[in-house]
Order: structure tokens, then C-alpha cells, then sequence
């Protein structure tokens, strides 16, 4: 498909076809190969729209056209990279979330930490700073706020892919327009105004350092307060989006803030963190159990570990812990409330098997028989309790033995990160034989009432437990008809949440290209005034035609030799007066348009006024003929 051709372009990109996506990818290699930066998890339908533009700056018709250009013209991969770079940025951009952080959610967080650990925060894709000049100027507001609290230190690290974008944000130094973002009497406190605009204030620069990082592949800041990175997920492709959160998650600490931009959500991760102002985009970083290091990605720290390291391990500390579970405590297994297992201890397979089917580990489909029903029965029981649950002697079959176990479920709360998880510990119980043997025979028949009552209640309790577990089961198929509802609606939500992100940063885009049409207006308007000042200084009667001989311009001697006013642009000259003797002016014209001669005439004017007249072939840019300029020169 062709993709230039203003909006004819648009249309096109949108339906690309197989050789035009092709051909993305071969753009997309070679802006890797000499930028050493990796597009292709962006949204490529961002990518074919910044595509369309140099299309046509380059007034090149197709993408096959545009990969030649790019592979001949080096200096073109670093431009291109830079387009799709959006930086579109303010200060204090969709406020609300400044509010909300002012507000609620950096107060909670300050009432939170009691130690004077300064405040860590991280701005990811800061552009040319004004956001993070922004969060900074919001901490210090509240910090300053808290009357009586011990001063709190901050430190922002501000980061951005664009090298230019962050040269920028070091400097600190902004056009008057900021006026339009930033209140007076932030103005007053914050800025130092200098020629043309503003310096951000020292004490405010000081709190912010400023890095190249790249998002996607260097490692995550890490033990953070606050994260924010607004305005950047929009322009990736959703399944890294789903990669970057958690990695975000890792990078705060427990009930750290993170804040996206306003078309941006947690999606997919919301099990990591819970909003704090959902309209605003603020969320917090829930507590939870797993909170392994990322794979693949190396973890960026400013304080050194304390903890002896035996190799690139873990540490001496916790093997010895393991160590010491493995060889005293019992068989346990770390499950939540469902029942899916999050750590199992050694030797818990006399009790629990690979369940048949699909990967399966959740420790009811596991359990061995004679364990199930009662393994649900103590979990529910400790859940609605709230304390230790212990069924003594259950018999397990295993593939070839049979054992006696005393099952405990504990439920836990301490540290936070362990709440609503449970410990099921299986305690190894001497077999009822043996034990039977040991105390001798004599006893063997007084207890014979004893066990059959025992039978009974067995039984009692296996029917309860059979009960339970068929109104489970229904409670369980209404819950999976309620979450396939919710994830249909989730889907549904993401598709909205998709085009409305689309849309976005179609208007993001739309703000630059407005922003560089504005810049090129004022040019033109400065050029058209010069140009004016010279023909007018020249004092030589000027008039331009176009091809049809309508009027297009004219200098304000020109008057001398035609009765005109700014109304007649537009009317053909054989219409106006002139003030000159001259009948064939429209044949001379016609001649000029067809041989692309110059022609000169000796005319003359009012009061005897004699002139040279002269019609030029009227040449644009790019070698057009559009008309004619007729000047005259008086001869003394
Ligand atoms: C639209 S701007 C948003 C600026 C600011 N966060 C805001 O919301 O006002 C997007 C920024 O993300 C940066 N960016 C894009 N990809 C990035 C990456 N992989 N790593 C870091 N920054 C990235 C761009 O250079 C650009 O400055």
C-alpha cells in the first residue's frame, strides 16, 4: 500500500498489508542496527503514523521507497528514531494526580515509614523533566507541610531513552509558556525568571538526578517510595506492558505509590496493586508473598547488601535456614486460601501426588486418598476460625505403603506479606497397629466400644465432609461462571482502554505536529513581512498574476499605474483600470506564459510619466510556472 499523501496515507497505513508490514520490519532493523534501540514491541500503528509523516517530508510515494532512504541516508535512522520518540510533556500535567499525591497518598505514605530513610522516587520516560520538577516541587510542599515532623530527604531519579530529551531536563531552563501550567506563586517559589523564560531554583534541581535509561532493557531503580511513568505504556504493545508492571511492582517497596498516565491502568496485574485513586491513576503495591528478584534482569541498587553472599546464591543465612526446616520440621506445605501452593517443604510425598490432567498445583487436586476431604474440611475450618485446625491419625494410601498422619492447617498473619496464607503440616503418626501391639492385647477389648464409636463418627464426619464438598462445588461453578463473566468484561474494559490509549497519543502526535506548524507559520509570517518591506522599500510598482491574469499581490507604488485597492486581489486585470496606455497587456501576458521569454514594453503613464514594463515568468520552488510579475520602471 502507498503511504503517502497527507490523509490518503492515514487510511492506508491503518489497512497495511503483509509487504508493507515487511517492510516496517526492515525499518525497524535498521533504526536497531544504528540506533542500537529495539521498536518492535512499540504499537506499531503509532510507528506507521510517524512512518506517513516522513513520507512525505521526503515526498517519497511508498514504505519500500522510504527502507532505500533509510539504508542510504544514515543520519535518517537517528531522526526517525527521535519522531517516535514522542516527548509531548508538561508541568504538572493531568493534575489530579499531583492533588492526589499532595493530598492523601504522600502524607499516608511519610505517616507510614518511621524511619528518616530520604524519600526514593523514579520518574521512567521523564522527557524534558518538567515532570519530574513537578513531583519534586509536590514533596517538597508537603514535606515543608508537615509542621513538627523531622525533615525527610528526597531523592528522584528522572529517566528517559532520548539523550536530548534528558540534555534538556539537566539544563532546567523553560520558555515563558510554563506560566501556562505552573502558578504564580509556584512561579515565585520554584523558578528564577531569566531572559526569556525560567531556571528551575537550585534546591529544587538538587533533588532530581537525571539519566539515558532505557525502560524496556536496563534494569529497574529499585526500593522505591514512588514510581511514576505516565505517558509511556500507551505506546508500547500490551504484552509488554503486562511484562513492565510487575517489574514496577518489584521496583517499589510494600505500599509504594505508582502513578500512570490518565489512559493507562494496572490491567492485568491488579493483584499487585490496588488504586489509590483510580481516577487519578495512583495505585499502591500490595504486599505479596512472592517477590523473587526478575529473571533476566539485573537489579539496580544504590545500598549494599548486608548479608554474607556464599557465591552468586543465596545467602549463607537463609541456605542454613533451609537447611535446619529440611532436617527437623515435618513435611509443610505454604498454600493460600484456595488451596494453590506457593511453597512445599521435602518429603510431602507420602501425602500429596501430581495431579492427573492439566499442570495442577493446587494441593486438593493433590492429595492422596484418605487426605481430601479432610484436608478441606481443616482449611475451611482454620479460614472461618482463624486458628491452628488439627485432625489426628487420618490414614493416606500411597502407591505402595500406607501411613497415619496428623494433619494441621495454621493459619498465618505475621510478617504482612504471609497474610491469608496457611501452613498444612503433615506430622508422621505411629501406625495404629503398632501402637496397639505396644500396649498389649489385655487392652484390646475394652476399647472395642470405643472404636466403633469412633467408626461412627468417622462416618457422620465423612458425610458432613461430603455435603460440604458438593455445595463447594456449586459456590465453585457459580464463582467460574462469575469470573468468565468478569473476564469478558475485563477484555471488553482493555479493548476501550486500548483505543481510547490509541487515540491519546494520536493527539499527543497531533500536539507536536500543531506545535511545528505554529513554529513554521511564524517563519512564514516573518519572511511575507520581509518580503513586503522590500518590495515596498524598492518603490517600483509591482503586480503579480497568476495564470488566468487574477491579481494575486501588489506593491503600494503599483497604485501609480493602476486604480487599486486590497479588494481587487482575485479580479482579472483586464477588469481594473490602469493608468497606463497599453491595450495588449493580456496577448503580452499569454505570450510570456508560452515562450517563458521575459518581455519588455515602453508604456506610458498618468501626467506623461514614462516606464519601462517588464513581465517576468512568475517560477515557485519547484520550477512551476504559476503566473506572471509585471514591474515598471520610470525612465527620466
Ligand atoms: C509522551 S512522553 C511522556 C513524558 C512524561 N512522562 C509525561 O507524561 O508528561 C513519553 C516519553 O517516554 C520516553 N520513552 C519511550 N520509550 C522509552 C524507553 N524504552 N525507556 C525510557 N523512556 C522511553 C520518550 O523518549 C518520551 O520522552
Amino acid at each position: 500500500a502507498t503511504l503517502a499523501g497527507g490523509a490518503r496515507a492515514r487510511v492506508e497505513v491503518a489497512a497495511s498489508d503483509g509487504a508493507d508490514s515487511d517492510a516496517l520490519m526492515r525499518v525497524l532493523a535498521i533504526v536497531r542496527e544504528r540506533t542500537g534501540h529495539d521498536l518492535s514491541q512499540y504499537k506499531h500503528t503509532a510507528i506507521e503514523r510517524r512512518l506517513a509523516r516522513r513520507l512525505i517530508v521526503h515526498r517519497l510515494d511508498d514504505l519500500e521507497a522510504y527502507v532505500e532512504y533509510l539504508a542510504a541516508n544514515p543520519e535518517e535512522a537517528e531522526l526517525l528514531f527521535r519522531e517516535l520518540l514522542i516527548g509531548v510533556t508538561h508541568f504538572f500535567r493531568d493534575e489530579d494526580a499531583f492533588l492526589v499525591l499532595r493530598d492523601a497518598a504522600v502524607p499516608a505514605l511519610l505517616d507510614a515509614r518511621p524511619d528518616a530513610r530520604a524519600l526514593r522516587a523514579w520518574v521512567a520516560g521523564c522527557s524534558t523533566g518538567e515532570e519530574a520538577y513537578s513531583l519534586a516541587i509536590v514533596l517538597h510542599e508537603v514535606i515543608r507541610a508537615r509542621a513538627g515532623a523531622s525533615p525527610v530527604a528526597v531523592q528522584i531519579y528522572a529517566t528517559d531513552i532520548d539523550d536530548e530529551a534528558v540534555a534538556t531536563a539537566r539544563a532546567g531552563r523553560y520558555s515563558q509558556d510554563i506560566e501556562q501550567h505552573v502558578s504564580s506563586e509556584r512561579l515565585a517559589r520554584y523558578f528564577v525568571r531569566e531572559d526569556h523564560g525560567y531556571r528551575i531554583k537550585k534546591e529544587i534541581r538538587d533533588t532530581v538526578v537525571f539519566a539515558k535509561h532505557d525502560l524496556i532493557n536496563d534494569p529497574p531503580f529499585t526500593h522505591l517510595d514512588i514510581l511514576s511513568c505516565r505517558n509511556v505504556l500507551i505506546y508500547l504493545q500490551p504484552a509488554l506492558q503486562r511484562e513492565l508492571l510487575p517489574r514496577f511492582h518489584y521496583a517499589l517497596g510494600p505500599g509504594g505509590l505508582l502513578v500512570l498516565g490518565v489512559s493507562e491502568s494496572v490491567g492485568a496485574t491488579a493483584d499487585l496493586f490496588a488504586p489509590v485513586d483510580a481516577k487519578a491513576k495512583v495505585f499502591r503495591a500490595l504486599a505479596t508473598a512472592n517477590r523473587a528478584p526478575l529473571p533476566g534482569l539485573p537489579v539496580r541498587t544504590t545500598s549494599s547488601p548486608s548479608e554474607l553472599r556464599a557465591g552468586g546464591g543465596p545467602t549463607v543465612i537463609d541456605a542454613a535456614r533451609n537447611a535446619i526446616v529440611d532436617a527437623v520440621a515435618p513435611p509443610t506445605v505454604l498454600i493460600n486460601e484456595r488451596g494453590d501452593i506457593l511453597y512445599s517443604s521435602r518429603r510431602t510425598g507420602r501425602y500429596l501426588e501430581p495431579a492427573v490432567g492439566k499442570t495442577n498445583i493446587n494441593i486438593f487436586a493433590m492429595a492422596r486418598e484418605g487426605l481430601g476431604p479432610h484436608l478441606s474440611l481443616a482449611v475451611r475450618q482454620a479460614i472461618a476460625r482463624h486458628r491452628r485446625v488439627t485432625f489426628a491419625g487420618l490414614t493416606v494410601r500411597g502407591e505402595r505403603t500406607t501411613s497415619v498422619v496428623d494433619l494441621s492447617v495454621v493459619p498465618l498473619d505475621d510478617p504482612p506479606s504471609l497474610h491469608k496464607l496457611l501452613l498444612v503440616v503433615f506430622e508422621p503418626a505411629p501406625s495404629p497397629e503398632k501402637g496397639r501391639s505396644a500396649r498389649g492385647r489385655t487392652r484390646r477389648s475394652g476399647k472395642s466400644d470405643l472404636e466403633r464409636e469412633l467408626a461412627r463418627m468417622k462416618q457422620q464426619l465423612t458425610t458432613v465432609v461430603r455435603e460440604m464438598e458438593a455445595s463447594s462445588a456449586q459456590v465453585e461453578s457459580a464463582n467460574e461462571q462469575l469470573q468468565a463473566a468478569n473476564e469478558e468484561l475485563q477484555s471488553t474494559n482493555e479493548e476501550l482502554t486500548t483505543s481510547k490509549e490509541e487515540l491519546q497519543s494520536l493527539n499527543e502526535e497531533l500536539l507536536t505536529l500543531n506545535t511545528e506548524l505554529e513554529v513554521k507559520n511564524e517563519e512564514l509570517t516573518v519572511a511575507n513581512d520581509d518580503l513586503r518591506n522590500l518590495l515596498d522599500s524598492s518603490k517600483i510598482p509591482t503586480l503579480f498574476l497568476d495564470g488566468a491574469l487574477r491579481l494575486k499581490r501588489f506593491t503600494s507604488e503599483a497604485t501609480r499605474v493602476a486604480n487599486l485597492r486590497p479588494i481587487d486581489v482575485g479580479r482579472v486585470i483586464t477588469d481594473i483600470t490602469l493608468r497606463i496606455d497599453y491595450r495588449d497587456l493580456a496577448r503580452d501576458v499569454a505570450d510570456v506564459l508560452e515562450t517563458l521569454v521575459f518581455k519588455e514594453v515602453q508604456v506610458s503613464g498618468a501626467g506623461g510619466v514614462r516606464y519601462t514594463m517588464r513581465i517576468h515568468p512568475y517560477r515557485t520552488t519547484d520550477n512551476r510556472i504559476d503566473g506572471v510579475v509585471i514591474t515598471f520602471f520610470e525612465r527620466s
